[in-house]
């Protein structure tokens, strides 16, 4: 079709095509991509669990017990013991009433947001919240107000204009493309003073901040405070799945209005086990977050010694901005070719001319790789004129 072979050309020609990498061992540090030896820096799989024995012999308890496939939705077949189990220790995690699971974090933003906002009601937004955000309030027919990015004069302002009883904001905890953490506790002030809804997706920051691992609502003190909690399974727990943790009453209601939760298949019994599992790891294992974090700032730290533009971040989200897509795709290529995988992230995952590489750390890393990261990226940095 002529209008698809336009657009493809057309990207190639601005340095945004996307070609597929296929992984073939399990998900760690260490990986391999064909008969290449892959150090990756660019998981978010930030507590490097995804192959740890005991999520799979979680996985693997689950399957002889359940099966594989949940064979129905929710509210159909779909619910196992381990579901219910699921939802009650995600509550008990986030400090709330109840959660509910959806399939993806994607589903349960696109499925909470619709189930409580339409045409009649405002819904403030940060400039740059995750897509699966957009998408929800694209779909919901609110109005959506806008506002700069972490900016609480300009959010102040627009609830200033935008009037209403039927209002929320919704932003990311952290921002998956430049690390940083929206200001809940300021954000928190400003719905309570205005009677706004509060909404934060905390896809980023379950595992990795807060004393507890519990993320930004803990990091901010505001337990009790926020009126939706979002996350998802799929990044520290090392499973898949995003869940909505809230009040009774704002689970059951998405339990019967949230058409991603209702219209799809239930979560396999299988990965349930694995986020059972992974939740009591974070639970016990807090010296995992404690190096992550201690690595991540000592790595930004050393990366604007060498010359490089990057962003602020207290997350283990670390945004080395290039500009150029064509220059960001060289840099990860030059890195690939010396074993290091970082992923080059170009528009329309990032504004125009802010091509970057977001470079990811593990709990595992040591500062021996990083160090050799370091060299790599200060050798292919100079060599295409970035430093
Ligand atoms: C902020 C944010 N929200 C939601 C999602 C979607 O989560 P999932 O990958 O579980 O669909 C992501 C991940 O890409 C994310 O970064």
């Amino acid at each position: 079709m002529k209008f698809i072979d336009e657009y493809l050309s057309d990207i190639k020609d601005k340095g945004l095509y996307r070609e597929l990498k296929f992984f073939n061992r399990p998900q760690s540090k260490y990986t391999s991509i064909g008969n290449k030896r892959m150090l990756l820096m660019a998981s978010n799989n930030y507590l490097d669990l995804c192959n740890d024995d005991r999520l799979k012999d979680a996985a693997e308890k689950a399957i002889h017990t359940y099966g594989v496939g949940s064979g129905g939705s929710r509210l159909t077949t779909g619910s196992y013991e381990l579901h219910d189990q699921l939802e009650k220790k995600i509550a008990i995690f986030k400090g709330t009433e109840a959660a509910i699971l959806f399939n993806t974090g994607y589903m349960a933003n696109i499925g909470t947001i619709t189930a409580i906002a339409d045409k009649e009601w405002i819904i403030f937004s940060d400039a740059l919240n995750h897509a699966s955000i957009i998408d929800g309030c694209r779909l919901s027919g609110a109005k959506i107000v806008v506002y700069k990015h972490c900016d609480m004069d300009d959010l102040q302002e627009k609830i200033k204009v935008y009037k209403g009883n039927k209002r929320f904001i919704v932003t990311d905890g952290v921002f998956s493309m430049d690390g940083d953490i929206a200001p809940l506790d300021k954000i928190v002030k400003l719905a309570k003073e205005n009677n706004i809804l509060t909404m934060v997706d905390d896809a980023h920051g379950t595992g990795v901040l807060g004393d507890n691992g519990t993320g930004c609502v803990e990091y901010f003190n505001l337990k009790g405070q926020v009126d939706i909690q979002l996350g998802t399974l799929s990044k520290a727990l090392a499973s898949e799945g995003g869940f909505v943790a809230g009040t009774k009453s704002l689970v059951t209601y998405l339990r019967h209005k949230a058409r991603s939760f209702i219209y799809s298949t239930a979560l396999s019994p299988a990965m349930i086990a694995v986020s059972l599992c992974s939740l009591d790891i974070v639970k016990n294992e807090k010296e995992r977050r404690v190096k992550l974090l201690e690595n991540s700032k000592w790595f930004q730290w050393e990366l604007r010694k060498l010359g490089f533009n990057v962003l602020e971040s207290n997350t283990v989200i670390i945004a080395l901005v290039i500009g150029n897509a064509e220059k960001t795709i060289k840099l990860s290529e030059k890195l690939f070719e010396k074993g290091i995988f970082i992923s080059a992230i170009r528009p329309p995952t990032v504004p125009e001319h802010t091509s970057r590489l977001r470079i990811t750390l593990m709990s595992s890393h040591n500062r021996e790789e990083l160090k050799y990261v370091l060299d790599k990226l200060k050798e292919a940095g100079m060599e295409l004129g970035i430093i």
